[in-house]
This record gives C-alpha cells, sequence and structure tokens, in this order.
C-alpha cells in the first residue's frame, strides 16, 4: 500500500521532482497525496485528498524533499490525514501499519494530534526522542523498536542535511543517480534518472544525501555495505503507449507475455520441481487473483502429475500451519511480492524449517528474496490494479511445472516440452483474440449486460477457478456483484438469484455445462458462452479458442477484455479501482 518517495541532490528541484516520481507509484494508492520540500525558508507541505496524477504544481526550490500517495489504513481520507506529518523538527512519511498505536498514543496526552493516522504517533514519539537529545539515527532506531507491524518510513529533519528512512517489512529501494539519491517504495518512481540500486532489506536503515548513501543494521546500528544492482527493467515497459489505461495495454501485453513463459529456464523449473517432489505435503498460499491461479494449478498437478496439493488463501493458512515442518514445500504466487498475508506465512513457515518456493513478477520483491527456489513471472512491469498478464503469465508457469513434475528419472526435458507445445499453440491461438476486431466484439457484448446489477459465472474442472477470477475482475473494476460458482453447484441454492434477463456467464461447452447452463436458461438467464464454438444455447457467444490445458488462459482474456469494457461504459478509470491498491502490504 501506499508509494514514497524522496530525493536529495546537488540541484533545487527535489520537489518537482518527487511530484513527477509519485506520479508514478500512484497505482500504489490514490486516497490522497502530500509533498514536503526543504527550501531556504524552511519545510514547505503541500497535501490534499484525490488522485496525484491530478496535481499539478511548481514546487518551491529545495535540495530535499519526500512524498507520498496514501492508501488509507487508520483514519479517514482526508487532507489533515494526508501524509507528510510534521512534529516539531521532524517531517515524515509512512507506508504500512503500526499496530499497537493506540497504546503508544494514549500514553502522548500532552500533545494536540492533528490527524487520526497511526503514522503522526511516530512522528511525535521521534520528535520527542530528538527533543531528549537522542542523535537522530539512535531516535529512529529507537522510536522504531516500539512498533509492532510491517511498514517503512522517510524521515526530514528541520536544518539536518539528508534524508533518514528505515524498513521492517515494507519495500525501499534506494536510486543512485548522478550527485542525486532516491529513496522509493518501486523502483518506476526514479527510473528514468537511474538504474543503479540498493535494495534495503528488513530492519535496515540508510541517510541519504545527495550522491551519497550509508547503510546501517536498525538493530545494532552498525555500519553494513550494500551491493548495487543494475536492474533491467526498461522505461518504456512502465508507460500506457498508445493506450487509454494500463489495464487494456497490460491484456494485450499477453501476446509476449505466454511466449516468454516458454522460454522459461529448465534450471529453475528444475529446481521447483524438485523440492515439490521432496517435500512431504505442499502448500500453494496466495490472495485474490494469484489465489485463483494456485487454484488452477491444483487441477493441473492433480491431472498431469498426479500431485494433490493443498490450496489456501494465505489469510486462512494460519488456521493450518500445524501441518508445516521441514518436510513441507510452501509454494507462494504473487504479482508484487510483497503481499502482506503472504509474507507472514513464509517467515514463519521458514522457521519451521519449510522449504519456500515462491513465484513472483517483481523480482527484487520482499518474496521472491526470502525465497529458497525463486521463478521469476517476467511479465513485465504490471501497473494496473486488477491483474491480467501477470495472471495468465502464472498459469503459464505453473503449468510447466506440473509437467516438469510428471517426469520421472530420465524424462524430464520431454515432460516439460509437452507443456511447452501447449503454451506454444495456446500463445498462437490467443493472438486471434487480442485485436481490435475482436474487442469490439467483447465490447458490444459488454454494451448488453452493462446495466445489469448482478452477473453470475460458472466453470467446470480448471475453468471453476477462471469462473471465480472473472467475478474478481468484473467487481474490482465495474462494481458489479459478479460471483463465480462450480457450474454443477449452481442448482444447490444460486439458482435461486436468477432472475428474467440475468447475465450468466458460462465458461466452456460440453454436455456437463451445457446441462448446467440450460437449468439457468429455463429460469430465464441471458447465457453468454465463452467457449471455442457457438451453442444454440447461448445468447451471446464469445470465442475462446481450444488450447487443451491452455484453455484456462484463453478463457480469461475474453473475460478481462469484458471487465474493461464494463468499466469503460460505466464511466470507470479501470486502473484504479476505488478503495484498492495494487499492492496489498497490510494484513
Ligand atoms: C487482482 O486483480 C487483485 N487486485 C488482487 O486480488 C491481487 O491479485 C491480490 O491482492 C494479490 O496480489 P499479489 O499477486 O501482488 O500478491
Ligand atoms: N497507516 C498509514 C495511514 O493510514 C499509512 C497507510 C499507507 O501505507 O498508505 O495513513
Amino acid at each position: 500500500m501506499c508509494g514514497i518517495f524522496s530525493v536529495t541532490g546537488s540541484h533545487k528541484k527535489a520537489g518537482n521532482k518527487v511530484l513527477s516520481g509519485l506520479k508514478k507509484l500512484e497505482y500504489r494508492g490514490y486516497d490522497s497525496w502530500g509533498i514536503a520540500v526543504q527550501t531556504a525558508k524552511g519545510v514547505v507541505v503541500q497535501k490534499d485528498t484525490g488522485k496525484i496524477s491530478e496535481v499539478h504544481l511548481d514546487l518551491p526550490e529545495g535540495s530535499k524533499a519526500i512524498g507520498h500517495t496514501r492508501w488509507a489504513t487508520h483514519g479517514g481520507v482526508t487532507k489533515a490525514n494526508s501524509h507528510p506529518h510534521r512534529v516539531g523538527k521532524v517531517t515524515l512519511v509512512h507506508n504500512g501499519i503500526f499496530e499497537n498505536y493506540a497504546e503508544e498514543k494514549a500514553r502522548l496526552v500532552d500533545h494536540n494530534f492533528q490527524s487520526d493516522t497511526d503514522t503522526e504517533v511516530i512522528a511525535v514519539l521521534l520528535s520527542q526522542a530528538i527533543e531528549e537529545g537522542l542523535d537522530i539515527k539512535s531516535a529512529i532506531r529507537f522510536v522504531t523498536q516500539k512498533i509492532q507491524g510491517r511498514f517503512s518510513i522517510l524521515v526530514m529533519i528541520d536544518d539536518q542535511p539528508g534524508i533518514w528512512a528505515a524498513r521492517k517489512g515494507s519495500p525501499l529501494i534506494v536510486g543512485r543517480g548522478e550527485n542525486e539519491t532516491f529513496i522509493a517504495s518501486d523502483i518506476p518512481a526514479f527510473l528514468e534518472q537511474t538504474n543503479k540500486v540498493n535494495y534495503l532489506d528488513d530492519d535496515e536503515l540508510v541517510f541519504v544525501d545527495q550522491g551519497t548513501a550509508n547503510f546501517f543494521d536498525l538493530n545494532t546500528g552498525k555500519a553494513i555495505t550494500k551491493r548495487e544492482i543494475t536492474v533491467s527493467w526498461k522505461v518504456e515497459e512502465s508507460k500506457k503507449g498508445n493506450y487509454a489505461h494500463f489495464m487494456i495495454k497490460e491484456i494485450f501485453d499477453q501476446k509476449e507475455t505466454i511466449a516468454k513463459a516458454i522460454n522459461h529456464d529448465n534450471q529453475a523449473i528444475a529446481d521447483f520441481v524438485k523440492a515439490l517432489k521432496s517435500s512431504n505435503g505442499v502448500y500453494m498460499v496466495a490472495c485474490g487473483t494469484a489465489n485463483k491461479a494456485c487454484m488452477v494449478a491444483e487441477y493441473f498437478f492433480a491431472q498431469i502429475s498426479g500431485r494433490k496439493v493443498n490450496v489456501v488463501s494465505a489469510s486462512e493458512m494460519p488456521y493450518f500451519e500445524q501441518f508445516v515442518n521441514d518436510r513441507t514445500a510452501l509454494v507462494a504466487v504473487s504479482q508484487s511480492g510483497e503481499t502482506a498475508d503472504v509474507l507472514e506465512i513464509l517467515e514463519r513457515g521458514k522457521k519451521s524449517g519449510a522449504k519456500i518456493l515462491a513465484m513472483t513478477n517483481v523480482e527484487s520483491s520482499s518474496i521472491a528474496r526470502l525465497a529458497d527456489v525463486h521463478l521469476p513471472i517476467q511479465a513485465g512491469p504490471e501497473k494496473a490494479v486488477a491483474s491480467t498478464k501477470a495472471t495468465t503469465a502464472q498459469i503459464a508457469l505453473l503449468l510447466l511445472c506440473a509437467y516438469a513434475d510428471s517426469s520421472t528419472v530420465n524424462d524430464f526435458e520431454k515432460c516439460l516440452n509437452r507443456g511447452r507445445n501447449i503454451l506454444r499453440s495456446t500463445a498462437g491461438n490467443i493472438n486471434d483474440l487480442l485485436n481490435p476486431r475482436y474487442e469490439s466484439y467483447v465490447k458490444a457484448v459488454a454494451e448488453k449486460i452493462v446495466q445489469h446489477d448482478n452477473l453470475f459465472i460458472i466453470g467446470r474442472g480448471a475453468l471453476y477457478p477462471i469462473a471465480l477470477e472473472a467475478a474478481i475482475k468484473i467487481q474490482e473494476v465495474s462494481y458489479i456483484h459478479a460471483q463465480g460458482f462450480p457450474a454443477g453447484e449452481i442448482k444447490h441454492g444460486p439458482i435461486a438469484l436468477i432472475e428474467a434477463g440475468t447475465p450468466c456467464l458460462v465458461l466452456g461447452n460440453d454436455t456437463e455445462i451445457i446441462a448446467n447452463a440450460t437449468e439457468l436458461k429455463s429460469r430465464g438467464a441471458m447465457i453468454i458462452g465463452i467457449a471455442d464454438k457457438d451453442h444454440e444455447l447461448f445468447d451471446e457467444w464469445l470465442k475462446a479458442p481450444n488450447c487443451e490445458e491452455g484453455q484456462a488462459i484463453a478463457t480469461l482474456i475474453p473475460v478481462q477484455i469484458l471487465s474493461y469494457h464494463l468499466a469503460i461504459l460505466r464511466g470507470l478509470n479501470p486502473d484504479m479501482p476505488r478503495n484498492l491498491a495494487k499492492s496489498v502490504t497490510v494484513k
């Protein structure tokens, strides 16, 4: 949640640079924004509710500035609750949650709080620690030790050089420019200036000033050295290009991303599968859409390699943790690699001796760095809140893993190649979906259902989790109430919700699902079939070419395009759905 960003340089443009960098982090939170610039006459703060992309300001000159784009967790979406928070000489922005803030706040009876945030409590504690005589580094160490929860902070102190930052659970990356240094929650904030970075790990502290960065252990205060890494992301990959929104650009990117999955490194897949084979019990943990990709994989592993994997929403996994031990393989799937519910399970699993396998799209993410074996999803930057290309790339990669897992002693390559061939033909087939003609066809279907408030989706087998994923996609961008069901379950209750004209997406056209669709149609449902061939029962038909196990991917793409157009027709911005953020770093 939330994007934080700072600039310190030998120029005077830090404020405007923070403003433009924050716009690249808007996907992380868009409730409110705020920037503090250290000017010759003191610190100037500008903040307000609303989206940073709509802010056009010329900020005063200054050589250092910090900024924030908020996804509110504590306190409503108001100007007073926007960051930065200023207390005494402290100016602070915060990503994450101060879980025990209420206890600390209760002790601060003499302070006149200006906001309802947990963040302001950190600023007060820090200001008091400095007033009581601690140097800045010691004060930050002292205060961060009191904070329970995952967070990162950026701090400027009046009349003191540089900017300080600390990380305990939420991402922070230092960008090393020419006589200027950046600190951000994510690389796109400064990618136009530099691709040389240092990743901060948990329990680390950094002091930056103009072109320098000094790193410390947050617990001991001792200096540490950090490796400088050159990232391979390209500026263009993080841009919309000619597309109206990131969501539709990323849907069309799937032309390349599925093909890319085919070329995935054999060794990484072999390591992944070796860990599965040597385990005694596999748990796949993920949230939201990534969890649905895992559910698809549950069918792949069962049918392709005969392995039973347990798929559990990361937030529900605590109720099963007694089964995690040193023979368990914990498989995490995450686009961002920062999802707090997943991270917590992995951290505890690691302590229990479990093997940690991870698939993340952000390769430098916390989950990736925690893993014993990491398979990068390689879908390129995904900016729209609604996951599209990362999801299908996850499904593709999991399909390859299931095929590799079906190998015995000498036929690893042969088995893997079976998976690759399926993906090859899937990649070819989906090209027929990713063109303006097909898009306009889907849009025409969206026009027919956009006025409805309820929509149901049914699927069987690996298309059942795709029905669940279709529901997430439609809900989050169009705000239409959408629900997915296993097709056979509909007659056990949900069919009571069907009225004349209720739109129902039917994923597939085999005999079983057509029987279930007939039951819906008899109650007046409007049937939209998503299948390789039309059927007389379908009122509308969206083609999803036959791709064998790649069908999960081929069926999801029309749903993604449909969701996008439902949002557009309802006048919504699909890239920034209300109440959501791209990276959910709070529990
Ligand atoms: C996807 O469209 C959703 N925005 C959301 O469910 C997401 O998949 C979930 O928060 C998990 O994120 P992750 O893949 O970054 O872990
Ligand atoms: N907990 C803080 C707040 O609600 C920070 C939230 C964030 O990460 O954006 O203001």
